[in-house]
């Protein structure tokens, strides 16, 4: 079955996935039906194409490689050149739309309006921007129902890493009545350099120079990332609607080696501990940096590496331990929400009702 697919955003994620669709175009169509077409690409600032039946992703990758452009992709009858991101969304005939902008995860735009618009033009959309859910999740997920389209955002928390579908798939029955993860992969980063014998603005600068850390890497270590990704938590699998100003949340940049030195003296490691915690009918939520001992089940998680605790009254205490970004990570991420869309389709189109691929509510795809 042909999935259209129109991408926002060709940076490295918008590549990142483009490569992967191209070098799994046979899996995909063998293992799962799946015939993934990527019929527009739209980005602010490297050009804008779209095509009904197809664009070569052979030439989006070389043109953009070689020129940081899409201008010099070849002229093709029916090419049109030149749509911005709305346009491309209401005039492509995109199935799903791929919305990787640069967005500002303050305001959440324009991804927020990205996601608005895709779904009342029924457009499924899927991202891995963490503003659209973490600031505006109550109101897209209604209006994605209400469309009867799907949107996917298992990118949003831990990348490729099924912090999200985890959970609502496999652990579904549990009661979860806590949640806490290391989910900033930078700070985590600075904190074990540190621990080695490197100072604060080392750790940063290494971290930034290995493409850890955000663009503003304020972000990363006063634990605003963390934080973002901790209320997508709360309203995806605790179902619990909380706001940005109800997490207490500090960061990294005030520990001190003597901190550092004094935890390792007592057989401790200092961490960064993203927490929701049921308490009644409330949610206690927040980041900080916590001196853990040496036994606890995310003392042991080092470097980037991201890694998070359910705790369920049937399974117990349940650790997701893996990547928080990357390229072909979180590539992935919008590839495992890709195929799940297409399943739903399939057996929407088999006569079976369709799922919200994430939350798994009765929703029909497009
Ligand atoms: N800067 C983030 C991190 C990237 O260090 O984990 C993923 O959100």
């Amino acid at each position: 079955m042909k999935h259209h697919i129109a991408i926002l955003g060709f940076g490295v994620v918008g590549q990142g996935f483009a490569e992967i669709i191209q070098n799994k175009k046979r899996q995909l169509k063998e293992q799962f039906g799946l015939d993934a077409v990527i019929v527009a690409v739209s980005d602010v600032m490297k050009g804008s194409l779209y095509h009904p039946e197809g664009l070569s992703i052979e030439n989006l990758l070389k043109v953009v490689k070689e020129t940081g452009k899409l201008d010099a992709y070849p002229d093709q009858k029916g090419l049109v050149r030149g749509l911005n991101s709305f346009e491309t969304i209401r005039n492509s005939n995109a199935n799903t739309i791929v919305e990787v902008t640069f967005t500002d995860v303050k305001t959440g735009q324009p991804a927020i309006d990205h996601c608005k618009c895709a779904f009342e033009h029924r457009r499924n959309v899927i991202m891995s921007n963490k503003g659209p859910v973490a600031l505006a999740y109550p109101q897209l997920h209604a209006l994605a129902q209400k469309m009867q389209v799907q949107w996917g955002y298992e990118g949003s928390v831990m990348s490729g890493t099924p912090a999200l579908r985890m959970p609502i798939t496999s652990l579904a029955g549990n009661d979860i009545s806590e949640i806490q993860g290391i989910l900033n992969g930078t700070t985590n980063y600075m904190l074990t350099r540190m621990e080695q014998g490197f100072s604060y603005e080392e750790a940063l600068k290494e971290a930034q120079a290995l493409g850890y850390a955000e663009a503003d890497p304020t972000s990363d270590v006063e634990g605003f990332d963390a934080l973002y990704k901790i209320v997508i938590l709360s309203n995806v699998i605790l179902n619990y609607p909380l706001k940005i100003t109800d997490v207490q949340c500090q960061g990294i940049s005030h520990l001190t080696k003597n901190q550092i030195e004094q935890a390792k003296a007592e057989g401790k490691t200092w961490k960064l501990i993203a927490k929701l915690k049921k308490e009644e009918d409330n949610i206690i939520a927040s980041v900080k940096p916590e001196m853990i001992a040496l036994d606890h089940p995310l003392a042991n998680i080092t470097g980037a590496t991201n890694a998070i605790t359910y705790t369920c009254d049937l399974a117990g205490p349940i650790t997701l331990i893996g990547a928080g970004a990357g390229k072909v990570e979180t590539g992935f991420s919008i590839l495992i929400d890709l195929i799940n869309i297409h399943r739903t389709r399939k057996s929407v189109e088999e006569g079976a009702c369709g799922k919200d691929i994430i939350t798994e509510e009765n929703v029909v795809s497009r």
